[in-house]
């Protein structure tokens, strides 16, 4: 028995093992993707797998973690985080009447990320490991992973985008298109070919050390990787395959609310930057707003003083609405009215900066420069911004603590 790190151990010698790069591909010493590492795990392990209406798939798999931990497994907890499914889930789960296997039902709460984490809080052993009940995860890889994680790795996911990884062909265009572009989006922050996989295995430890976890939506192994920032994080080849029974439950809200939880991810990882970026995003969002009210209000033949002045107010309040909603969403619990004065007093001294800037410029470095005064006023409109940024993120929309 050896130990590393802090992870417990595992008793195999290396002839024993398959390496995981390897495992996808027949081994001279005859083992085979699929097949069982002929190895001995001691650590103890907990298998949580959130269960939505997963009835039929309950005792299946089941019955392939059970070989899996007959084989090599024997320290190895089950645990099903269901979101009260009343589908006589708790039943079937019941009517095994194995001591090794448990089902937390929750009644407060709905969602895959948050189940996950509570199964991991309620679990017992040193290694943890999330994967779907629907069968598409084959949890025969979980020893492997258990092997990459006592070898120094910190995070652990079961991957169909390495060498050796493949999805069941019936994935249509549009699942894998949006499983990709998921991925690409995700890109900033790892360089983890799959890192949206529901299969991963981790460290209790290091999964209670982790700080501020916001368990939105589905992508629950991507928040962990950010947020306790792993470094040495390995994939393993799977096959994921379809599943056979009941339907998935992606739908097209949990797929908004991942781009929610990215803009966070974004946010948690790039902070000033993301605050800036999104400030920049909502002005010019304001043009368009400035230029669609004030068209209305000329066809509404107004005046073309009032038509301007609508426009400038309409943009400045959508300007306003958007930063708060938005940029500034940590601040969105403060007083409205105070800061929208605060606002328009940092978007009136912003303009005032620029209109300085601008004249200044014009005056001095860029007399007589070619097209200086259009120079002059992209400085200006830039310094303005980058003014107008600083006074709404640090006084208007102060916070002493940004939850990331
Ligand atoms: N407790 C709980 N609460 N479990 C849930 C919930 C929920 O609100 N929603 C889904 N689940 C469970 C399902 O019952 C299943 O066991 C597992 O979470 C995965 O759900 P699926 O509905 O089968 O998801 P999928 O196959 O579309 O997505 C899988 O693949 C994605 C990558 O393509 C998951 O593994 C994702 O995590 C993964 O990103
Ligand atoms: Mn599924």
């Amino acid at each position: 028995m050896c130990r590393r790190g802090n992870s417990e151990v595992i008793d195999a010698s290396m002839d024993q093992i398959a390496s995981p790069a390897d495992a996808a591909i027949d081994q001279p010493h005859g083992m085979r993707y699929g097949e069982l590492a002929r190895i001995e795990v001691l650590a103890s392990v907990s298998i949580v797998v959130p269960t939505y209406r997963e009835v039929e798939n309950i005792p299946l798999i089941v019955e392939r973690i059970a070989r899996v931990r007959n084989e090599c497994l024997s320290n190895l907890e089950l645990i099903f985080v269901d979101d009260n499914s009343a589908d006589g889930s708790v039943e079937a789960v019941e009517a095994l009447g194995l001591d090794w296997v448990r089902m937390i039902v929750r009644t407060d709460e709905r969602g895959l990320s948050s189940a996950v984490i509570h199964g991991f809080r309620a679990a017992r052993g040193a290694v943890l490991v999330c994967m779907d009940g629907d069968l598409s995860h084959p949890p025969e890889v979980i020893p492997q992973m258990i092997l990459a994680l006592d070898s120094g790795q910190q995070f652990v996911i079961g991957s169909r985008y390495v060498p050796g990884g493949s999805t069941d062909d019936d994935w249509g265009i549009l699942r894998w298109l949006n499983s990709r572009v998921a991925t690409v989006l995700s890109r900033p922050f790892t360089s983890v070919r799959d890192p949206m996989s529901g299969f991963f295995a981790l460290r209790k430890t290091d999964f209670d050390a982790a700080a501020n976890l916001d368990p939105v939506g589905y992508k629950i192994g991507l928040e962990l990787i950010v947020k306790c920032d792993f470094e040495n994080v390995a994939e393993i080849p799977i096959r994921f395959a379809d599943r056979v029974h009941g339907e998935s439950k992606l739908s097209l809200k949990e797929q908004l609310q991942f781009l929610r939880h990215l803009r966070r991810l974004y946010v948690h990882a790039f902070g000033n930057a993301m605050h800036f970026l999104q400030f920049a995003a909502v002005g010019a969002s304001g043009v368009v707003v400035n230029f669609a009210v004030l068209t209305l209000l000329l066809w509404m033949q107004l005046p073309e003083a009032a038509c301007l002045a609508g426009g400038i107010v309409a943009s400045l309040i959508s300007n306003f609405l958007l930063n708060r909603r938005i940029t500034f969403s940590y601040a969105r619990h403060g007083n409205i009215w105070l800061q929208f004065v605060g606002f328009v007093g940092a978007s009136s001294l912003g303009m005032m900066v620029n209109y300085g800037v601008a004249l200044y410029l014009n005056a001095t470095w860029l007399q007589g420069v070619p097209y200086g005064l259009y120079a002059a006023a992209l400085c200006g409109i830039t310094t303005g911004l980058v003014f107008n940024f600083l006074g709404n993120r640090y006084l208007v929309f102060r916070t002493r603590y940004i939850r990331r």
